[in-house]
């Protein structure tokens, strides 16, 4: 009876068994740009090796990881314990050849070639980050039959659709500990996101120690920030994995957290009390763009911070500013008359073009959500769409020969099926000229945390976004629904095995409403 369990229970989680018959037979995700069944299997055994050729670094820790998670899967115990390039198991199950090092950018060749026959597996790549690509999808081609596992005899070419494929988290309105990013980062991987955007300041929280201006988090967060030493473990981490992590620092508006430390450089008329916030909303505090001091002290903030995060791009958020602060300060509208600057949207602009400066002295490229879009920015400046109603052009930048990425139809805080994200195309559905659909890079799930906890956070990001990451890796083509939401219970599953709690954390939750 036991054994007949057992049985149902494996049925019920490996790939392509107890399903009703689809035209896909693989359970991969995302899917690969080609694949190419084969004749046989080759079987995963306790002498189950692997060999690698290439740069170390990335490439050792992360296929002993690899190694770990197989075992993991299986259950086989292998033999082998770690690995070094220079180990040379001549004969190896799974022979990795790398040529180099990926440098960690965007753009970075993220392709390779899978082969797996009877006799052997074979992952090629220009770059240890395309081998952990592949890596990912060879542990998805796990399966299981009467004599135990196995991996499909297959070939795959592979690389992503888009450069930039990320997932935006919100440590400022519900502090995320470094733990909760770092399994997110494993998730990440295993969908093949490579960008990781931390929304670091809000109205909610400024959470990142700044050893030049401390007053921003010591009282613009309640004692919940990350140390730099924190923050540069995240980043390496995140590095292994061949995943960016880029900061945001929202200004001018969603800025009370920054007022809170330094309320002279804000635009609220006298007497005005900043007060941190703790619920969701839109507010007014906003940094006054008429004060060389704010210009001062954010050059200050962001060389630090730029040197903090090695990134070449750097986010300045930009959306939902009101500019009701701004209406109201006679000295504001005095400047605003003095310069010829029309309306708030005219002063936004001559804000964002001086930022846009300041992110360029510092050797980065600004990204902004797309309010701050104007045609006299810098032309490395990347616009964040997600605004698209109303009529609103949000790919006026693409148009332009700005470079952008897409997160609206992306936004996982609004507790969507996960199908209205897979069937949203970053490209939209008018169709762009060639010329504009070649600036368009990626984009992004957003995860604001308004709403969410360290506890929930999980199961409100996976495993919809395995749906989105999806989008921005297989070719437009694929998109049937049926088959992505077969696919997409198989990798929650995995997702389980290593380490995300979605499915797990809604137990614990449950017991303590019920307590
Ligand atoms: C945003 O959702 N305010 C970018």
């Amino acid at each position: 009876m036991m054994r007949l369990l057992y049985l149902v229970l494996l049925m019920s989680i490996l790939p392509n068994f107890g399903f009703a018959a689809v035209d896909n037979p693989w359970s991969l995700m995302p899917m690969p740009k080609e694949i190419q069944a084969k004749e046989g299997k080759f079987r995963i055994l306790r002498s189950f090796t692997v060999n690698l050729k290439g740069p170390e670094e990335r490439l050792n820790p992360q296929a002993t990881r690899f190694l770990r998670r197989l075992d993991d899967r299986t259950g086989l115990f292998f033999e082998q314990h770690f690995l070094r390039t220079d180990s040379q198991v001549s004969e190896a199950s799974l022979q990795v050849e790398v040529q180099k090092a990926g440098v960690l950018k965007l753009g970075v060749d993220e392709s390779y070639r899978l082969s797996v026959a009877p006799e052997g597996i074979r992952l090629t790549a220009p770059t240890d980050i395309g081998a952990l690509r592949g890596m990912e999808t060879l542990l998805q081609l796990v399966q299981v039959d009467e004599n135990g596992y196995y991996f499909p005899a297959v070939e795959i070419n592979d690389a992503p659709r888009f450069p930039w494929r990320g997932l935006m988290m919100d440590p400022s309105r519900h502090f995320m500990p470094v733990d909760v990013l770092k399994r997110n980062l494993n998730a990440m991987a295993s969908a093949k996101l490579n960008v990781l955007h931390l929304h670091l300041s809000d109205n909610q929280g400024f959470r990142i120690e700044s050893k030049v201006l401390p007053a921003l988090h010591e009282k613009g967060s309640d004692g919940e920030y990350y140390t730099q030493q924190q923050i540069r473990e995240v980043i390496a981490y995140a590095g292994e994995l061949g995943i960016r992590v880029m900061p945001e620092f929202d200004v001018p508006g969603h800025a009370t957290a920054i007022l809170m430390a330094y309320p002279e450089i804000g635009s609220a008329p006298a007497g005005y009390e900043y007060k941190m916030e703790v619920n969701a909303g839109v507010f007014d505090p906003t940094l006054d763009p008429t004060n060389e001091k704010t210009y001062e002290l954010l050059e200050k903030l962001f060389a630090e911070m730029a040197s903090l995060f090695p990134d070449e791009y750097f986010h300045i958020g930009g959306d939902e500013n009101k500019g009701l602060h701004w209406k109201e300060n006679p000295r504001i509208q005095q400047f605003m008359k003095k310069n010829k600057l029309k309306d708030n949207h005219e002063l936004q602009l001559y804000f964002s073009t001086r930022i846009s400066k300041m992110v360029k002295r510092l050797g980065k490229h600004m990204v902004g959500w797309d309010e701050i879009y104007t045609p006299e920015l810098p032309k490395e400046t990347l616009v964040h769409g997600w605004r698209n109603w109303q009529g609103m052009d949000m790919y006026q930048a693409a148009k332009k020969g700005y470079k952008m990425i897409v997160s609206s139809g992306y936004y996982i805080d609004l507790m969507k099926r996960a199908e209205s994200h897979y069937l949203n195309d970053p490209l939209g559905d008018k169709p762009l000229k060639p010329s504009a659909e070649a600036n368009i890079m990626g984009g992004e799930a957003t995860m604001w945390s308004e709403l969410v906890t360290a506890r929930t956070v999980d199961s409100r990001i996976w495993p919809r976004t395995a749906a989105i990451a999806e989008r921005f890796w297989s070719p437009k083509h694929i998109r049937d629904v049926d088959d992505m939401y077969r696919r997409m219970d198989l990798f929650s599953m995995a997702l389980e095995i290593d380490g995300i709690l979605h499915i797990h954390s809604k137990e614990a939750i449950m017991r303590k409403l019920c307590r």
